[in-house]
């Protein structure tokens, strides 16, 4: 049987991971959950953010969901929450966090930036990951929560205010000697294009979707649940929203996230 993975994010910015393990991983069951009703984490309290995936699990169990496999596609949720929703599931879950280590790694003239909700950017998780994997350059700190909409609107209306992109990145001021730069929210990578011919190509940008893709099909293989997700039949994707979707894009199953039995009372 091929593995159902479900990807998870607080919009459509998880896609641009999905994307990456389908052209791996092509013909697993996917699912797409969106908490779009708390969008954007980014200016979510740590707590919501547990909370929000707290109820995912209950929201998987209870609907009997049979997930194997579950990507919090959101570096918000992931810095904030990844070891708190570890504890109450055992279905495997892969997080996706700032491409902290390969930039460290590419960067000329040791200096990098990334370029993060303020949630991810003030996370303690993003700073053990600096700390770990970029001691030795220098990591310049972004933080967006208008690149987010921005994003949400170029995927859904298929149009973008480029005078108010160049605004926001203007106001961020991204120092000249950065030559890699972190997309570390799942959102950004939808404005790559744009953000790559603001700086004139000159800058590099990196995200975590290539190596997300490895991690899950690693797993899978370990779970015995890989061959079957690559030759198998492909099967529709189900997208899950938690509030409405004000675009024929994607046809989208509306959702609510409530709290597992064990929060009632709190
Ligand atoms: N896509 C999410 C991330 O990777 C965050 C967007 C939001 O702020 O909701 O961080």
């Amino acid at each position: 049987m091929s593995a159902h993975i479900m990807v998870f994010d607080s919009g459509i910015g998880g896609t641009t991971v999905l994307e990456h393990i389908k052209q791996r991983i092509p013909n697993a069951q996917y699912s797409y959950f969106m908490d779009n009703a708390f969008l954007p984490y980014g200016a979510q309290t740590q707590q919501t953010i547990i909370n929000r995936l707290c109820s995912l699990i209950h929201f998987i169990k209870l609907n009997k969901l049979n997930v194997d496999l579950i990507v919090i596609a959101c570096n918000t949720a992931s810095t904030s929450a990844l070891s708190a929703v570890r504890k109450i599931t055992d279905i495997p879950i892969v997080g996706v966090v700032p491409a902290i280590k390969p930039a460290a790694e590419l960067t000329h003239s040791n200096h990098i930036a990334l370029l993060a909700t303020p949630a991810t950017i003030a996370s303690s998780y993003t700073k053990t990951l600096i700390a770990q994997h970029a001691s030795n350059v220098i990591v310049s700190l972004y933080s967006s929560v208008e690149l987010v909409n921005l994003a949400e609107q170029l995927f859904f209306n298929d149009c973008l205010d480029t005078i108010k992109l160049h605004a926001v990145l203007e106001d961020l001021n991204i120092e000249k000697q950065v030559d890699v730069l972190i997309l570390g929210c799942t959102h950004f990578p939808i404005l790559a294009k744009q953000i790559s011919e603001y700086f004139e190509n000159s800058i590099q940008l990196v995200d975590s979707g290539v190596a997300i893709a490895s991690r899950v099909s690693y797993l899978l293989d370990e779970l015995g649940l890989l061959a079957q997700s690559i030759s198998d039949i492909k099967k529709p994707l189900q997208y899950y929203a938690t509030a409405n979707v004000f675009s024929d894009k994607l046809a989208v199953k509306l959702v609510t996230l409530i709290d597992p039995p064990e929060f009632e009372g709190r």
